[in-house]
């Protein structure tokens, strides 16, 4: 892989890859130990993360690398451009990952970084994260991935993007239902429709149409980091898209409930259907970080 921004830049046959080499991470860590000795990994976070920075840092070192956690403020990326402070930091280190505001910014740091850049979470897209919930998936699944229906609900934000590119790519249905105006990225859209094995896609505003046949409901927070501005209005917005009993409750089946976390209990997903047998989070949090090792070793060997 060149740098890893949005699952569109990978096959659907390295996607399999990934999750089979995270499998056998998964069930002998120790056979992993010294891959990435002599390795740097940089984390350049300009937004707070707990999974997404700690499974990387922690995966790196398990790997028998080093991980290297730098605060976007506490570099001079505030006082000169990112072309000028990504050159250099790919000078001393082997990979990167990013997490920042705008998605141009990771693009920008591909133009000038003599190293392989990862998405870390952007305006846009967690390509990590749905990786690694593809991962989650295939073990509530094991058999096939063509009968299965995922109804993301709620923001159609970065993790709902990388979301419905990650179900189309594996050939699970994907069935989105947001407010009128918070609709996922138009150019994700025009991609996924002309998909040729899109099994099937479907935008709705409609939460309970789209979770009567769900065999795994999504969702994740109302309010993004850099969109807290918004705030008010969106929780008003939002209101009816919550996963609460009463929504669930035209489910013909019992679907599972993701989430990528950070949840906001009470907000997006009641306490009762966060804690209830069909949840899979913190499977989905345990799972970042054997699939990121797939990533970290995929790149780095
Ligand atoms: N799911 C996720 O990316 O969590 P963090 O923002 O805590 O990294
Ligand atoms: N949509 C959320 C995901 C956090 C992991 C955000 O961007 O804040």
């Amino acid at each position: 892989m060149k740098d890893l921004l949005t699952i569109k830049d990978l096959s659907t046959k390295k996607i399999f890859g990934l999750l089979d080499l995270a499998k056998k991470i998964k069930k002998a860590p120790e056979k992993f130990s010294s891959h990435l000795k002599g390795k740097t990994l940089a984390l350049l976070f300009r937004k707070t993360s707990t999974r997404t920075r700690i499974s990387f840092e922690s995966g790196m070192y398990q790997l028998g690398g080093s991980p290297l956690y730098l605060d976007w403020t506490t570099t001079n990326l505030h006082l000169g451009s990112i072309a000028d402070e990504i050159k250099c930091i790919s000078l001393y280190v082997d990979l990167i990952v990013a997490r920042v505001y705008k998605h141009e910014n990771l693009e920008e740091m591909v133009e000038f970084s003599r190293v392989p850049i990862i998405n870390g979470l952007s305006d846009k897209f967690h390509p990590c994260q749905i990786l690694s919930d593809l991962m989650t998936i295939q073990e509530l699944f094991p058999d096939t991935f063509r009968d299965i229906k995922v109804s993301f609900i709620g923001d159609g934000n970065n993790v709902c993007n990388s979301l419905i590119i990650g179900c189309i790519k594996l050939g699970i249905s994907i069935l989105v239902a947001t407010p009128e105006n918070y609709e996922p990225e138009q150019g994700v859209v025009e991609w996924a429709k002309a998909q040729k094995n899109c099994q099937c896609f479907k935008l709705s505003h409609d939460p309970r149409e789209v979770v009567k046949n769900a065999d795994i409901v999504y969702t994740d927070t109302f309010v993004s980091m850099g969109q807290e501005n918004e705030k008010e209005k969106r929780l008003t917005t939002f209101k009816p898209y919550q996963i609460n009993d009463s929504l669930l409750k035209h489910a013909h089946k019992s679907p599972f409930i993701m989430h990528c976390l950070p949840a906001h209990r009470g907000v997006e997903i009641t306490d009762k259907v966060i804690e209830s047998k069909n949840s899979v989070v913190f499977q989905q949090a345990e799972n970042k970080i054997h699939l990121q090792k797939a990533i970290l070793l995929d790149f780095l060997l």
